[in-house]
């Protein structure tokens, strides 16, 4: 029942369907526009996923359109039109997914006895003949039918297996047992899926599907549970965004099953190295920031802050780490210098930047980075080549900040002005600009400064500690002739934080152009 490529190593194929757009979009404050969704959508595609949620087409017009056009436009893609168990809604998705190359309808209705009593008001053999009836009426206009019943795992097993049979005799080809609520543990979860299989008739003629929410941390633990058990296709969301606590995490999903192939027997077809780049732009264009120690993904899941730890790394990858952040689309240099580094990270580091150190150079250069790392928790990069360059009484960055003004005003535009040193054409060069934001205004007096074009593609903000004398920390990301390049710099004054890890990044760019150039 699969769509896409079939395994190459003789693992079953694990079917991801990805709900990002639809389940994932019901995290507070995660709501995105139509064209942003279409963005994503195409995202998705890239990272191959074998079908995608898009919304709940009768929810808005914005979502109705956006369903469509993903249906439109991405034609290699499995498209799911999701549905209450009700005709309009039914009538919508198939609507919405009319010109899809393949496409799919999840129909849902509430089967444990207290979504019953208080959010849906019926019976238990109303609810049977709901969805009996719905599916038979899909089944006219679609072939390939999902049907959830939600709250599943809060389900007595009589009705969860009476409510399958129904179903599955009107012709749903998927059966999605969702823990709604994440209060499954993993061996109960997986186990259901077991007894549905070997009690419901006719279950061979469905395939099954796990649908796992966060509330207890289990997500994933219960999605390998039902891998484990039979099912075919896992329903994830991108950094696990979704109602409450969220969803199963796509990203934790598939290296789970990557890393531990052997022992699971199942494979995906993600491909990995689109995984980081989902990523942020999710977290960006959901405004949902990642944690740092979030698997997979969060700024921390690849830095080793022990110095015991990055010396075997360097060593060997092996040593400290089971995934190999690259492969993944993670950018190395996102490994951050702190108080715990060791010499043999330092080096490696400065080395990465095409500099060599003769043994007292690096000697003092460690000193220095000692003191800085003691009283910050990390050292920038750009904090890294100020350290060599006054150990070599050399300056390494082609930028540097002369001077930084911002006017803001709560009635008027912002006004900022900047003065940036370049090296190499031995000139200082002040630009003004306003715009309707500090950061805005003070980017435009950068761009201007600069060489070459750029574009400034994402800004994080952190506060570093409480109170008056908060520390901010900034990560910046541009893009120089497509290619991305990330600086971080901290300030007392968000504006200069900002200003100087935009310049680090573009200091980076001008190093790799150079490069390009030798
Ligand atoms: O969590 C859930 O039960 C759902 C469905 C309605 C599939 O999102
Ligand atoms: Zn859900």
């Amino acid at each position: 029942m699969t769509t896409t490529t079939e395994p190459t190593t003789g693992n079953r194929k694990i079917t991801i369907f990805d709900t990002t757009l639809r389940d994932g979009e019901q995290s507070p404050g995660a709501s995105i526009t139509p064209e942003q969704k279409i963005v994503l959508a195409r995202q998705l595609a890239k990272l191959g996923v074998d079908a995608i949620e898009p919304g709940f087409p009768i929810s808005s017009p914005g979502d109705f359109a956006a369903v469509q056009q993903i249906s439109r436009e991405l034609q290699g893609v499995e498209i799911v039109g999701f549905a209450r168990a009700l005709k309009p809604d039914i009538d919508a998705a198939i609507r919405a997914t009319q010109d899809a190359g393949l496409r799919r309808l999840h129909l849902f209705i509430s089967s444990s006895q207290i979504l019953l009593e208080h959010q849906l008001r019926k019976s238990q053999d109303q609810v049977v003949r709901m969805a009996r009836e719905m599916v038979a009426y899909a089944k006219q206009f679609v072939d390939r039918i999902e049907f959830s019943p939600m709250d599943a795992s809060r389900t007595g097993e009589a009705f969860l297996f009476e409510l399958v049979e129904a179903v599955i005799e009107e012709g749903a080809t998927t059966i999605n047992i969702p823990d709604t609520m994440g209060y499954a543990l993993p061996d109960e979860y997986g186990r259901m899926f077991r007894r549905v299989r070997e009690h419901v008739r006719g279950s061979d003629r469905a395939v099954y599907s796990a649908h796992c929410h966060n509330d207890l941390g289990m997500a994933v633990a219960n999605s390998i549970a039902a891998i484990q058990a039979g099912v075919s296709q896992v329903e994830v969301t991108i950094n696990g965004i979704g109602e409450r606590a969220g969803n199963c995490s796509l990203e934790e999903l598939v290296m789970a099953i990557e890393t531990r192939q052997e022992a699971l027997g199942v494979e995906t077809g993600i491909v990995l190295p689109e995984l980081y780049e989902t990523s942020r732009l999710v977290s960006r264009m959901m405004h949902f920031p990642i944690a740092y120690n979030k698997p997979i993904v969060g700024r921390n899941a690849f830095q080793h802050e022990s110095g015991i730890h990055q010396d075997g790394l360097l060593k060997n990858r092996n040593t400290f780490e089971i995934m190999d952040p690259e492969a993944l689309g993670i950018p190395r240099n996102m490994i951050i210098l702190g108080k715990h580094s060791g010499r043999h990270a330092v080096m490696h580091r400065v080395s990465e930047f095409g500099i060599e150190l003769q043994n007292e150079q690096l000697e003092e250069l460690f000193a220095r980075f000692k003191t800085k790392a003691d009283v910050q928790k990390i050292v920038t990069d750009d904090e890294l080549l100020r350290l060599v360059g006054s150990t070599i009484n050399r300056t390494l960055e082609r930028f540097k900040l002369a001077d930084v003004q911002v006017v803001t005003s709560s009635r008027k535009h912002r006004v900022a002005s900047v003065s940036i040193v370049d090296a190499v054409a031995g000139e200082e060069r002040t630009n003004s600009a306003t715009a309707e934001g500090s950061v805005e205004a003070l980017i435009r007096c950068i761009k201007a400064s600069m060489p070459f074009e750029l574009e400034f593609i994402d800004l994080e903000l952190q506060s570093m500690a409480h109170g008056e004398h908060a520390q901010a920390e900034a990560a910046v990301e541009i893009a120089v002739d497509g290619r991305p390049y990330r600086g971080s710099a901290m300030d007392q004054d968000v504006v200069l934080a900002v200003a100087r890890a935009c310049l680090s990044a573009c200091n980076q760019a001008a190093r790799a152009l150079v490069a390009a150039e030798a």
